[in-house]
């Protein structure tokens, strides 16, 4: 069987990049990655991937939301961008939110998001995997990159959603005092954490564990959990199946 061609995107550290080289050169997946992208130049992960000569780029989004700030005109959108088509079909931003923030979001990060794609299309990918990558997408994004059947954009969140979606997952369950944490991996739609639910893995919140505690905790089933997902996309093994209008993931 071929293997399946994984792109990454990455945001800071890149241990769940690591746990997915490390499965496949363990041949635990059937799979290799063929790039690693940032939007985040300093990111650390970018050292994981030179380390076994993955291909690396970096789309710089906070100079590309700098100079939308400095002059609005300095970020152009590519042709191809119908603008109003995208707020129509977007659930980031709530119906009737501020039009200047509105606008400013999704200017920048389409224009973000065009980089991104002229990078990513040097390489043949079966899926996109969001390994720590801290940006939401625009629907301009997603539709350039599902192009099948099954959506091919996939994250780990650290939380057991939906509840807690949003950055802090971990810090948001730990805060509510929630006794039960965990970890999700899901395809990516229009809203944040809200994609259909591949896999999850809990653990315990003990009465004496701290923020950090409960982080480890996660990281640790984080790591085994994204390879086992991506392993069940690998083995054709996932269908998507429309439940009370919503896609839900159902195994094959
Ligand atoms: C993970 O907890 C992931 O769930 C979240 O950001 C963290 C990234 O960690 N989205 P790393 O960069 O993979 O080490």
């Amino acid at each position: 069987m071929n293997k399946l061609k994984i792109g990454a995107l990455i945001s800071g550290g890149g241990s769940n990049l690591q746990a997915i080289i490390d499965a496949c050169l363990a041949s635990e997946l059937s799979a290799e990655i063929v790039f690693v992208g940032t939007d985040n130049p300093d990111a650390k992960g970018l050292q994981r991937a030179d380390a076994v000569s993955i291909p690396t780029f970096v789309t710089d989004y906070s100079k590309i939301i700098k100079s939308y700030r400095e002059n609005v005109d300095s970020v152009t959108l590519p042709d191809d961008v119908d603008f109003e088509e995208i707020l129509k079909k977007q659930s980031l931003f709530p119906e009737g939110a501020e039009p200047d923030k509105v606008n400013a979001f999704f200017k920048t990060r389409i224009a973000a998001e065009a980089d991104l794609i002229e990078k990513m299309k040097l390489y043949k990918f079966d899926i996109l995997v969001l390994a720590g990558f801290m940006r939401t997408f625009t629907p301009y994004f997603i539709d350039e990159v599902n192009n099948g059947e099954l959506p091919r954009i996939i994250n780990i969140h650290p939380a057991l959603l939906p509840s807690f979606p949003g950055v802090d997952g971990y810090k948001d369950t730990y805060d509510y005092g929630c006794k039960v944490g965990g970890c999700t991996v899901h395809f990516i739609d229009y809203g944040e954490d809200s994609g259909p639910i591949i896999g999850q893995k809990s653990f315990t919140i003990e009465a004496d564990d701290t923020l950090d505690d409960v982080k480890k905790k996660g990281l640790d089933l984080e790591w085994q959990l994204f390879p086992e997902c991506i392993e069940l996309y690998a083995q054709a093994k996932i269908r998507l199946e429309l439940i009370n209008g919503k896609p839900v993931v159902k195994f094959n």
